[in-house]
């Protein structure tokens, strides 16, 4: 069982207000059996409020779980960045971590076959830094306006609201540079064992500067101190009906018990000169950059020491986001990662409102944010700048920080254009790699096969004819096996269905 927190005191039960409440079961009435009065305002107070507990669920990695930690650099890093939360060997700050699946509803099992969200927010005294990262190093597109319509390929079709395995691979077989990491999600690695046995990854190259305007490209890597962990496809099946919120609680109990997770967080390097000579964009989110050309380089360790307290308070309403970034730490002119830079705080302010950095969760350290330009809008709860002019007044300093020169290689020139990448027989060298990577562990080729067949085998002929010609343009061999398991899948699923048929 979970153990929970236990409490000793009695408080005064009140209303919203502060006021005694006698006897919270009983609603005023007139009489025995009258009806009820409009003047009970506990009654009134606690239905109203009960009508709205409900906020927007996470339009993706509605599904999660969190704790609170701490970073503490373990390599110095100096040389790259200037960002103070790295700033020294031992230096601590507090962090905020959350995990998820992609595509399931809020109530949706943890061991669905789905990339895991892996976000950290840092309260530095430069201001929060959020790292809002996946666990795999690669993403399913590089042109971010296909986000929302391959979200929706994931997720539910619009007629029947069911899962919809031709929606599923239409998309992705129409769009092939998502196959790297359609090769991860169907392998085993794609059904984690717990939050806590997965590795955590950029995917985005950022930049690491220093205020003399120099840069180094870097990709972030949080590897798992648990060593990693999978289920297979029953498994993971198994558990999503036996215990569909597993990970939540495998991540609340090893806190409770007092076994702290924890990664080991590297960056890959590259010059920016390196960068405009390398053979592939690094700005292209399908690729990963070789670990042979570009060593993983040790800085820091994260570890999560305390569970909420409170769920809703301190991990629903946690809001990260890519842009909320300090100095010394830069987005890369990567089209996806530029374009999260708006959607999440345009999502906070849907779902949790303007003033969402005011709730504790995403509020910086105390004294660091002053920004009073900004003012009211709905739950403005931090005293809204007081007395402060509301614009820059002549008749109150404020000190404004350089914080980096510019640099010659931040000119962009060029004319305006639709999205430059096209898919080249390239973008499967890869994924080909991937698929050998798991031919090294027994019996990961063979699920890897199993898991997409039995995924595939729901989508119609011609959607899964597109798909075998997909994956055998990684390797023809591959092609061919999942061709020949699906259409066996797809056999077996007829004869069960005609068996299943009352005869007349
Ligand atoms: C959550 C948009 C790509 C990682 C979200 C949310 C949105 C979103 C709207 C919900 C945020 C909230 O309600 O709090 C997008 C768009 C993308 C994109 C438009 C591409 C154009 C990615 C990529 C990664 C990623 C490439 C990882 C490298 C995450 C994570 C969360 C999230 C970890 C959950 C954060 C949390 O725990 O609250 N995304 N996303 N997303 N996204 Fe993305």
């Amino acid at each position: 069982m979970v153990k929970t927190k236990e409490f000793t005191d009695a408080p005064v039960y009140t209303t919203s207000n502060g006021c005694p409440v006698m006897n919270p079961q009983a609603a005023q009435r007139v009489g025995d059996n009258g009806p009820l009065l409009l003047q009970d305002f506990h009654l009134i107070d606690l239905l109203a409020h009960f009508d709205r507990e409900r906020i927007p669920e996470r339009v993706v990695h509605a599904k999660g779980a969190g704790a609170f930690g701490e970073f503490e650099v373990t390599d110095d890093i100096s040389d790259l960045t200037s960002a103070a939360m790295f700033s020294q060997v031992g230096k601590k700050t507090k962090a905020l971590a959350r995990f998820s699946t992609v595509g399931g509803e809020k109530g949706s099992p943890d061991s669905a076959r789905d990339p895991r969200g892996f976000a950290v927010k840092f309260y530095t005294e430069e201001g929060n830094h959020d790292w809002v990262f996946n666990n795999t190093p690669i993403f399913f597109l590089r042109d971010p306006a296909k986000f929302p319509v391959f979200i929706h390929t994931q997720k539910r079709n619009p007629q029947t609201n069911l899962k919809d395995a031709t929606m599923f691979w239409d998309y992705l077989s129409q769009n092939q540079e998502s196959v790297h990491q359609v090769m991860h999600l169907f392998s085993d690695r794609g059904t984690p064992f717990s939050y806590r046995h997965m590795h955590g990854y950029s995917g985005h190259t950022y930049k690491f500067t220093k205020p003399d305007g120099s840069f180094h490209y870097v990709q972030i890597h949080l590897k798992t101190d648990q060593g990693v962990k999978t289920l297979t496809n029953e498994e993971a099946g198994a558990l999503a009906s036996s215990n569909p919120d597993h990970s939540t609680e495998d991540l609340f109990t090893a806190i409770e018990e007092g076994n702290f997770p924890s990664w080991t967080v590297y960056c890959q390097v590259m010059t920016p000169e390196q960068a405009e000579k390398f053979k592939f964009s690094i700005f292209d989110l399908t690729k990963t950059w070789p670990q042979k050309e570009f060593p993983l380089r040790r800085f820091g360790k994260l570890t999560l020491n305390k569970n909420p307290e409170n769920y809703f308070a301190e991990i629903e309403q946690a809001a990260f986001s890519p842009s909320h970034t300090v100095p010394g730490v830069e987005p890369s002119a990567d089209p996806v990662l530029q374009s999260r830079l708006f959607s999440y705080p345009d999502t906070h302010r849907h779902r949790l409102g303007v003033n969402y950095q005011q709730i504790p969760a995403n509020c910086p350290l105390a004294g660091v944010a002053f920004s009073p330009f900004q003012r009211d809008g709905f739950m403005q709860v931090n005293g809204n700048y007081g007395a402060n002019p509301n614009y820059q007044s002549s008749f109150r300093p404020l000190t404004f920080k350089k914080v980096v020169n510019h640099d010659p290689h931040e000119k962009w020139v060029g004319s305006a254009t639709n999205f430059a990448f096209r898919m080249l027989d390239e973008d499967y060298e890869q994924p080909n790699a991937l698929w050998n990577v798991l031919g090294r562990t027994q019996g990961q080729q063979e699920n890897f096969v199993h898991n997409v067949s039995v995924h595939l085998k729901g989508a119609r002929k011609e959607v899964r004819e597109r798909t075998y010609g997909m994956f055998g343009k990684v390797d023809k061999a591959l092609g061919e096996r999942i061709q020949k398991a699906t259409e066996e899948e797809v056999k077996k699923a007829e004869e069960e269905n005609k068996k299943a048929q009352p005869r007349l």
